[in-house]
């Protein structure tokens, strides 16, 4: 993508999410873009992309599910070049976490269709931002990352200090981690991908 298009699709974006969402999920919209952005500077990743990846990724999500559902069923084949990549198989065919997740999906297919978007560092790093995946994409990696240590949510006391410090893998396997611990704590049910994918990375 050229920096005039993506610009121009920023402001677009930028304009339907302030429309689309409650003033709290549009403030986590800015900030994960802005923690996308620093992270991709960081990493030497293209930082517009990870803005726009960032701002994008719950513009779906204030839809009810059998919208999100439409969207899927209409522009899923927006999807086709990742249809063997487990995590994204694993979250569409389980149904209680595709109820969750789904809004990820949703949100790349209306960015491909209603945008233009064709990049696909973009549109997998929206569908998959809920899933934890370390064979996705660097720029995957980072929004799932922004969108979980954004300094709005509820974030451990050494957090900024991570995302300042840590190296990407290192920097993900902390948020998994973490995100580890918070659905224990809270009692919440993990996706069995993502749990899956922490006892693999992170047990002895
Ligand atoms: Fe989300
Ligand atoms: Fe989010």
């Amino acid at each position: 993508m050229d920096y005039i298009g993506i610009s121009e699709i920023l402001s677009q974006v930028e304009k339907t999410v302030e429309i689309e969402l409650s003033a709290k999920r549009l403030a986590h919209c800015r900030s994960t873009a802005e923690t996308s952005a620093f992270l991709c500077e960081r990493f030497g990743l293209d930082v517009e992309k990870g803005r726009l990846a960032g701002i994008a990724h719950d513009m779906c999500r204030e839809l009810v599910y059998e919208e999100q559902e439409r969207i899927i069923a209409q522009f899923g084949s927006c999807l086709d070049r990742f249809h063997a990549s487990p995590s994204l198989q694993a979250l569409l065919s389980d149904p209680v976490y595709r109820k969750k997740m789904i809004h990820g999906p949703a949100a790349a297919c209306m960015l491909c269709h209603e945008f233009g978007v064709d990049d696909a560092d973009i549109l997998e790093a929206i569908a998959l931002h809920s899933i934890a995946d370390n064979g996705a994409s660097d720029l995957a990696k980072v929004v799932y990352i922004a969108d979980k240590l954004e300094p709005l949510r509820q974030r451990p006391s050494d957090a900024e200090e991570m995302l300042h410090t840590l190296n990407l893998d290192a920097l993900f396997v902390y948020t998994l981690a973490n995100v580890v611990r918070w659905f224990q704590e809270s009692g919440k049910s993990l996706s069995p991908y993502t749990a899956e994918l922490y006892n693999r990375m992170l047990q002895p």
